[in-house]
């Protein structure tokens, strides 16, 4: 394993030359072309782009859900890209909070064990900073805690969805369109949230987005055209 000499102030993330190919039957498909940039401590950085160019598997491949066909990927300080998996899922679990779109709650859990859920993934933190009620109560929630996913409007379930993302205080959380679902009040008011919890914990977002409202509101614009970022 690799590390890069301190972790303390190493970029959250950093993606050095990524390219991404699939194969799909007998054909390969290029994703990525060498894709490079970094997310530094309590920035927030957008990736955007037109539908297809690329942003959730460039957002996959940073959170270590996905890998890269070639360059490195570095989390946090560590090379992920040549990791096992059983120790990728470790490090996942610790250091990246996820929100996607469509929210992905567990239906039949409550709000409150929809957050603590991280807690119990193998190889995760067991003794949060923050308790899933802290959390929740942080996010405008403390009055929903014991409300199911359908009990809870789309906003108040993408504020689980950060609540449950920041339990294990990862060096950063990656969100896929977390405004996609939303209207456009309650989704200034999600904006607003994450601008919020970056001022007061430090927060590290690397989002991927459609909506301009947020866009505008990052500390830098990655832009991505046909796999590749082009400023
Ligand atoms: N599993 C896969 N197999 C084949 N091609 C894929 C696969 N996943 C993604 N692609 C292709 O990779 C390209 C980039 O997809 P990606 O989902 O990253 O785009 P995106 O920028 O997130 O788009 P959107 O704004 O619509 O969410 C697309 O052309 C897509 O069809
Ligand atoms: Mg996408």
């Amino acid at each position: 394993m690799v590390t890069e000499t301190t972790a303390a102030t190493a970029p959250s993330v950093r993606l050095v030359d990524v390219d991404k190919s699939l194969r799909v039957g007998r054909n390969t498909v290029e994703i990525l072309h060498g894709v490079s940039f970094e997310v530094r401590p309590a920035e927030l950085v957008a990736l955007v782009g037109p539908s297809g160019s690329g942003k959730s598997t460039i957002l996959g491949i940073a959170a270590g859900l996905d890998t890269a066909s070639s360059g490195s990927v570095f989390l946090d300080g560590t090379d992920i890209s040549q990791l096992p998996e059983r120790e990728l899922a470790t490090l996942r679990a610790r250091r990246v909070g996820m929100v996607f779109q469509a929210y992905n709650l567990l239906p039949t859990l409550t709000a409150l064990e929809n957050v603590e859920l991280p807690l119990h993934v193998p190889g995760g933190v067991h003794r949060p900073s923050s308790s899933a009620q802290e959390l929740l109560t942080e996010v405008g929630l403390g009055h929903r805690l014991h409300h199911r996913p359908t009990q809870l409007s789309g906003g108040e379930q993408q504020r689980v969805a950060i609540a449950r993302a920041l339990i294990t205080q990862p060096a950063i959380i990656v969100a896929d369109e977390p405004t996609g679902n939303l209207d456009t009040s309650t989704g200034d008011e999600l904006i607003a949230l994450l601008l919020e919890l970056r001022q007061r914990r430090g927060t590290t977002i690397l989002v991927a987005t459609h909506d301009n409202d947020l866009a505008v509101r990052a500390d830098r614009i990655l832009r991505v055209r046909d796999g590749r970022l082009t400023g």
